[in-house]
């Protein structure tokens, strides 16, 4: 028996490709551990009825980490359209099994480094080291959703909110709520989180991204917290940015930020703009951790055009297993596969197709496995 338990789920779509990329790199690191493969995804869902069924949940519950490939995912109506004939209208509901994991097993940070490598030909600025702290458990994706909004809702709503009167006469069935909930701890959490990295890694800022002059409750809840908690780590200055104004000081000075924190849906969504100044989502890796437990993917999709084909850039998954490793206590091993990342990437001899060349993902990952 190895010393660790990993659990590998590559997923559908380009997801099994890149997952056989980052095992090439993995086994060449020499890891003492027993991986276990197991199910999830878009085949389960059409013959299942459920894209993450429990003999997946048991198999995360009995390993200490997962590597996560990718998984495709869609709107309700055209999840349900491509059931198996025996589901159709079975009332089935499809719901991403990425956020069901995360919030399954409390993985409330998203940690998306965002690192220009030298030599990289997409680097918008070759100076860019940005790492997002994104919130992985509530806020927009809580779930807590109406449509159509029960009368009764909405009569409680009314009594609680003055702007709620505008909404009165709206027809039940013309309107749709989307809750944004944030608790004080799912705040304190991912705030400390990011502010301990920072000493960690002798960073100099924390910038919370928000919109608290205008989302006065949540915003600025996460805006609040962060300046109660920020004295507590007093080599870090707190800045706090507008999350549109963010937006636009990524693409103007990128250089200038370094932990950037933020809720669930807008980390999500500067965490994309943030990875595409770095290469793009081929560069972009993510952990998803909790105290006990922690799951590591590409930040990218499925890309189902390029399934089975290997011609994907697997460095965003090779990047996510050195993020396992780092958290398995395995630096020296996480260190030696960014360094074989970086020197391939100075190299330039292999390249998949968005870096302009004509190697196979698998390519790339033996030759990064040689560098290690
Ligand atoms: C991500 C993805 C997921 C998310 C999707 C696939 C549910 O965009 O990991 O960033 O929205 O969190
Ligand atoms: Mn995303």
């Amino acid at each position: 028996m190895g010393k660790f338990k990993i659990a590998v789920l590559p997923g559908d779509g380009v997801g099994v490709d890149v997952i056989d990329a980052a095992m090439i790199v993995l086994e060449k690191t020499k890891i003492d551990a027993d991986f276990i493969y197991g199910n999830i995804g878009w085949e389960l869902w059409r013959t299942e009825g459920d894209p993450l069924p429990e003999r997946t949940i048991q198999l995360l519950k009995n390993t200490d980490a997962c590597l996560f490939g990718a998984i495709t995912s869609k709107p309700k109506k055209e999840a349900a359209k491509e059931l198996i004939p025996e589901l159709q209208n079975t009332g089935l509901i499809y719901r991403s099994p990425i956020v069901r994991l995360r919030q399954m097993f409390d993985l409330y940070v998203n940690l998306r480094p965002c690192k220009a490598y030298q030599g990289n030909p997409l680097n918008y600025r070759d100076d860019i080291d940005l790492v997002i702290f994104r919130e992985n458990t509530e806020g927009l994706y809580s779930g807590v959703e109406f449509r159509p909004v029960a009368n009764d809702l909405r009569e409680s709503l009314l009594k609680y909110s003055k702007n709620m009167s505008k909404f009165r006469d709206v027809p039940s069935e013309e309107m749709a709520i989307s809750t944004r909930i944030f608790t004080k701890e799912g705040c304190e959490r991912i705030l400390r989180a990011a502010f301990e990295y920072a000493i960690e890694h002798k960073r100099k800022s924390v910038t919370v991204v928000e919109k608290p002059n205008v989302i006065r409750e949540t915003s600025g809840m996460m805006v609040e917290i962060a300046r109660e908690v920020a004295p507590e780590y007093k080599s870090v200055e707190l800045w706090e940015t507008n999350v549109d104004a963010m937006a636009m000081w990524l693409v103007k000075n990128p250089q200038d930020y370094s932990v950037l924190v933020s809720s669930n849906m807008f980390g999500d969504i500067i965490s994309d703009l943030a990875a595409q100044l770095v290469g793009g989502l081929g560069f972009a890796s993510s952990g998803n951790i909790g105290d006990n437990y922690a799951l590591f993917e590409p930040t990218h999709g499925s890309a189902p055009k390029y399934a089975g084909k290997y011609k994907v850039n697997p460095t965003a998954m090779i990047l996510a297993v050195k993020l396992m490793l780092e958290w398995l206590g395995e630096s020296e091993k996480a260190k030696a596969i960014e360094n074989a990342v970086a020197v391939t990437l100075a190299e330039k001899k292999v390249r998949t197709y968005d870096l302009g060349g004509n190697n196979t993902t698998l390519d790339m990952a033996r030759t990064i496995a040689e560098r290690i």
